[in-house]
């Protein structure tokens, strides 16, 4: 038996990647930059054993069957292929965070499989590589190998740290703005785009120079420049998909009225700034000093059902408990 657990943590894209320049390899069509969340994490245990015969997969302790078990074992068919193993694999998967919430949890979820399984099956410990094989599942994911802030570059298979948490403290506030229920996934939601939106090359040209700025001022430590670049990006991506034809909407009147209460606190000389994703919550960026305002406020904005505080996250972690090889 061979046996390994790990543990990453989610990540919010700063500057959004939206739309493959190679839907065979999975790269992205433009550079993105995160931050990685201390307070939403997904621990992955794999385990290779001869007297498997299949893979099970376990999400949050319900066996995942279909196209959810599926992309799981695409990540373990390519860790067999690297090892050298024919072994199939147990699985057991759960979040730190209620994944119904339509919270990203593929992000931490590929990145702590890919490490695990990795590590199961006797591979050398290499974040970068474990960065990429978690790309190939799904892009965001390449990000949460590490902490911090962290790049993935245009053209790049694995992810690269910018700086660690210590660099630049800042806080990032989820304002839940629905519970459970699923949209368009954020794959179907870029290829539709992609193939449907005049925007779409738009997005795509203007992205890279909005990702360097996003990386400049975060070296910078500098959030006044930051969180306008931070907006920009999002709303472009957004922009996007109001092109696609038809259109992709993730806004829900409680999305505007949060997107509407941080600007009347940016007015009252409050640092924080938004950002979404493919999903109706928005995510709010300041200063830790902040937080407990910005939250608050967030509170009582009609339709936000709850906040999640967060600090930066560290680099995911992995343990191999082994025994002979084979
Ligand atoms: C809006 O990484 O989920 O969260 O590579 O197809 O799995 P796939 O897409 P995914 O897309 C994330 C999109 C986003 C922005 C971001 O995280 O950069």
């Amino acid at each position: 038996m061979n046996r390994a657990t790990a543990t990453a943590h989610s990540n919010i894209a700063l500057a959004k990647y939206w739309g493959k320049a190679d839907r065979e390899l999975n790269l992205p069509a433009v550079p993105s930059l995160s931050m990685t969340l201390d307070a939403m994490s997904t621990t992955t245990t794999v385990v290779f054993d001869d007297a498997f015969e299949s893979d099970v997969v376990v999400l949050n302790g319900h066996e995942a069957l279909g196209s959810a078990r599926q992309r799981v074992c695409a990540v373990l068919d390519r860790v067999r292929q690297l090892a050298g193993r024919r072994q199939y694999a147990s699985v057991s998967s759960s979040n730190n965070f209620p994944t119904a919430a339509g919270l990203a949890s593929s992000a931490s979820g590929f990145a702590a499989l890919a490490l695990a399984a990795r590590a199961a099956a006797g591979l050398p410990d290499d974040p970068h590589a474990a960065s990429s094989m978690a790309r190939q599942a799904s892009a965001s994911a390449a990000r949460s190998v590490f902490g911090g802030y962290v790049a993935l570059d245009l053209g790049a298979h694995s992810a690269r740290k910018v700086v660690g948490a210590l660099h630049f403290p800042l806080s990032l506030v989820v304002a839940v703005t629905r519970e459970g229920a699923k949209e368009t996934g954020s794959t179907d939601g870029m290829e539709h785009t992609r193939a449907t939106s005049p925007y779409y090359a738009s997005w795509v040209a203007s992205a890279p120079p909005i990702c360097d700025q996003v990386e400049q001022a975060i070296v910078s430590r500098d959030l006044e420049r930051l969180g306008p670049l931070v907006e920009h990006s999002a709303l472009l991506m957004h922009a996007s998909m109001l092109g696609a034809n038809p259109a992709i909407t993730y806004f829900s009147p409680a999305s505007i009225a949060a997107i509407e209460a941080v600007k009347k606190l940016r007015q009252a000389g409050t640092l924080a700034y938004f950002t979404m994703d493919a999903g109706p919550h928005v995510k709010v960026i300041c200063t830790p000093a902040d937080t407990t305002r910005v939250a608050a406020t967030l509170r009582s904005t009609p339709g936000v059902l709850r906040t999640i505080e967060c600090k930066l996250g560290p680099d995911a972690t992995v343990t191999r408990e082994g025994g002979v090889e084979s």
